[in-house]
């Protein structure tokens, strides 16, 4: 395990109870690892989705309570279809009701709900309730919910890319930038810190223009216990890393002293 300023990973796994002195701004999570949670209890695949879902209300909570301002969670795949037909039927149950259940009391909380992903291809029904979750609350500030539903970093390229031709961008005109702009997270900085739980160490097409400069963050815990403190944990790992940015240790140490 590697040393990083001084410190290493595993310190910072200890159990913590303060915020960290740096709070990064984007969190991104592939909340990953249901379907073994709910198999070690003996239950449906489904069910597991259903806590994981218990589980996000939980950890949005937390993100507002720590100050991070955007949280963009991996609730569905451009893959996911390829599930069991009933599990993917479950998953689109799971965001009806949420839809259904939470957004009034999402609007109230401060939070604005944006999707990022293709709605080609869901139901108009929840096409419908998705769009309307982001009208009633594209005017709050208080933390940016990105619901990545649908969604396929390579698909979110393409699409870019095709939207790029159709506006009649010249090709000297395409810039890092612009494609930035034209991302399904077109305007929203870039996550600071992707993490996934139930120890998988893959990215899943997962924000792949988005995190080149990411902190990565794997833990063990299945997403529906990936609890508050567990997020603390995260964040405290994240705070002992040096993000360098392609530079030096001595060019950041000028950067931090300017
Ligand atoms: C991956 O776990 C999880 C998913 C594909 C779905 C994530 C959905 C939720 C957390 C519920 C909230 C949903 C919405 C739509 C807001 P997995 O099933 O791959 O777990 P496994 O790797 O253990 O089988």
């Amino acid at each position: 395990m590697g040393t990083i300023n001084g410190t290493t990973e595993k310190q910072s796994e200890q159990t913590p109870n303060t915020l960290p002195p740096v709070i990064p701004r984007h969190v991104a999570v592939i909340m990953d690892g249901n379907g073994r949670w709910a198999k070690a209890r003996g239950l449906p695949r489904t069910a597991g989705h259903h806590q994981g879902k218990e589980n996000l209300r939980r950890i949005l909570e937390a993100c507002v309570e720590f100050g991070i301002e955007i949280l963009t969670i991996y609730a569905f795949s451009t893959e996911n279809w390829g599930r069991p037909p009933k599990e993917v039927r479950i998953l689109m149950s799971i965001l009806n009701m949420v839809l259904d259940q939470e957004v009034n009391k999402l609007d109230q909380e401060g939070v604005q709900v944006r999707h990022i992903g293709k709605l080609e291809g869901v139901s108009p029904h929840l096409q419908k309730k998705i769009l309307q979750a982001c009208e009633q609350t594209k005017n709050n500030n208080r933390l940016i919910l990105n619901v990545a539903f649908n969604y396929g970093g390579r698909d979110e390229i393409v699409h870019a890319v095709q939207e790029i031709i159709r506006d009649g961008i010249p090709p000297e005109e395409v810039t890092e930038d612009l494609i930035s702009r034209y991302l399904y997270t077109g305007g929203l900085p870039d996550p600071d810190l992707i993490i996934r739980t139930s120890g998988e160490f893959r990215l899943s097409n997962f924000l792949l223009w988005q995190g080149a400069y990411s902190e990565y963050y794997s833990t063990p815990t299945y997403w529906p216990d990936f609890d508050k403190t567990e997020l603390l944990k995260a964040l405290w790992a994240f705070s002992h890393r040096r993000r360098r940015f392609g530079m030096t240790d001595e060019q950041i140490d000028k950067l931090d002293q300017s």
